[in-house]
């Protein structure tokens, strides 16, 4: 498996061929930040500004954002940063005051949720949303046992970083946590992606227990990000699901990256499988590139932690945090992003598979949304060409548009643009490709 951070990551060893104020800000960064200095691209980008889908380097040029999911409704949207100024003017304070901002924005977030699902227990990142909900599984179920996907990733404390299969350069993970191969529905028939994972999902368990680690929880990214993008066919998790429950472990449905509207036709990736996870957590698109995550539960598994040790996390749910949020809720229901990922998405797709039938290196489309994987294989057996997802992701970064890879060998094009991403936008993105596809497939 390829770690995650390898992926379409610049290559420190070639830093001497960089010259000029772009060369010295590499070594700048690299004596700063040491070994955990992670660039994109074999040609760093220097981002100076940022507007809507436009970002801009320090010549001005500007480059379509066709990867970045954070600045989810538009980089520096005019009603987030008016939102976040204001409250910063105002007041900016811990969570143990009473504030009325902060539970009109709880009470708004959790009306788009399972009723069910009715505390929330707010964050500053995926990573600290991830942890505390292993934390309440652990504490309801009384077990330690995770099952989590090959290629997962769900952020980086310790915890969380035993459970992200994707980030080990080495080893394997620890004993309590069963790692299971992903819906891949290029692969396997859609007819039987559910059955297939469900038997995963059922094999891990009776493993856990026959070696005597309690079971207490499935983390999954309701949409395969870093697994390869695996949406279809909607519903597949159905049986999966049903096992965890009989099998008295909780599903933590980790939302960081399908949620907020992005798949389309849902706001939350769970949503379009139709279950009902036990434990939701949130980030990245939930402030627009402000730090804001959460963990939603039902009551009695908030208890069952709370009664043990109880939560606390200073910069949570602060007035400014809550303020963001209401502002990107307001944007994406006034600009209708949602409806506008799922006709942009639609489109996007339509024409990705129409480059296909020229290019029989693009070995699969998919995706939901604004969540678009582009698997790049071998014609002749399907197999996952990698380096060539790497060409196709830095010749796009000359013809100024930007994406990344996915997948266990980072094979797959990762398109995930900001929601406010138009018609037109996608048109660029996809001539680009065929005009980057055409050059490479005449490399002899
Ligand atoms: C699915 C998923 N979960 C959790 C995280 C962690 O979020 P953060 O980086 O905000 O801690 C990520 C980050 O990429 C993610 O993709």
């Amino acid at each position: 498996m390829k770690p995650i951070l390898a992926l379409n990551a610049f290559d420190v060893n070639t830093a001497t061929e960089f010259g000029g104020a772009l060369g010295a800000r590499i070594k700048q960064r690299a004596e700063l930040f040491g070994a955990a200095s992670v660039l994109f691209y074999e040609r760093p980008l220097q981002i100076v500004r940022g507007e809507g889908c436009w970002l801009y380097d320090v010549d001005g040029v500007a480059y379509l954002d066709a990867y970045n999911n954070v600045p989810s409704v538009g980089h520096c949207h005019p009603h987030v940063v008016e939102a976040a100024s204001r409250q910063m003017a105002q007041l900016n304070i811990h969570s143990r005051y009473l504030n009325q901002g902060v539970m009109d924005y709880a009470r708004r977030l959790l009306a788009t949720l399972p009723r069910a699902l009715s505390n929330i227990t707010f964050t500053c990142t995926g990573s600290e949303s991830n942890d505390l909900a292993l934390r309440l599984a652990n504490h309801y179920t009384g077990g330690t046992g995770v099952i989590v996907t090959e290629a997962a990733y769900h952020g980086n404390t310790a915890r969380v970083t035993e459970v992200s299969p994707s980030v080990l350069k080495q080893g394997s993970p620890p004993p309590h946590v069963r790692v299971i191969a992903a819906p891949d529905s290029y692969r396997v028939p859609a007819e039987r992606v559910a059955d297939y994972f469900a038997s995963e999902v059922d094999s891990a368990i009776n493993d856990l227990e026959r070696r005597g680690i309690g079971f207490s929880a499935l983390l999954i990214d309701s949409i395969f990000s870093s697994d390869g993008i695996f949406a279809d066919p909607p519903g597949f998790l159905t049986a999966a699901i049903e096992i965890v429950h009989r099998a008295n472990g909780v599903f933590i449905a980790d939302e960081v990256q399908p949620g907020f509207g992005r798949t389309g036709t849902h706001f939350w990736g769970f949503q379009r499988q139709g279950v009902q996870p036990d434990i939701v957590t949130m980030g990245k698109p939930m402030g627009n590139g402000y730090p804001i995550g959460a963990a939603v539960t039902r009551p009695e598994i908030l208890d069952a932690f709370c009664r043990q040790v109880g939560y606390f996390n200073t910069f949570a749910g602060s007035p400014v945090a809550a303020a963001v949020g209401q502002a990107v809720l307001d944007v994406i229901e006034n600009e209708g992003l949602m409806r506008n990922a799922l006709e942009v998405g639609d489109y996007l797709r339509q024409r990705l598979r129409e480059l296909s039938r020229r290019h029989p290196a693009i070995g699969d489309v998919r995706g939901a949304g604004l969540y678009i994987g582009v698997e790049m294989t071998r014609a002749s057996d399907g197999s996952p060409q990698a380096q060539l997802a790497t060409m196709i992701i830095n010749a796009l970064r000359d013809r100024q548009v930007l994406i990344g890879a996915a997948g266990r060998f980072g094979d797959i094009l990762k398109l995930r643009p900001p929601l406010c991403f138009s018609v037109a936008h996608a048109d660029k993105l996809v001539t680009a490709l065929d005009d980057v596809l055409t050059k490479l497939a005449a490399v002899p």
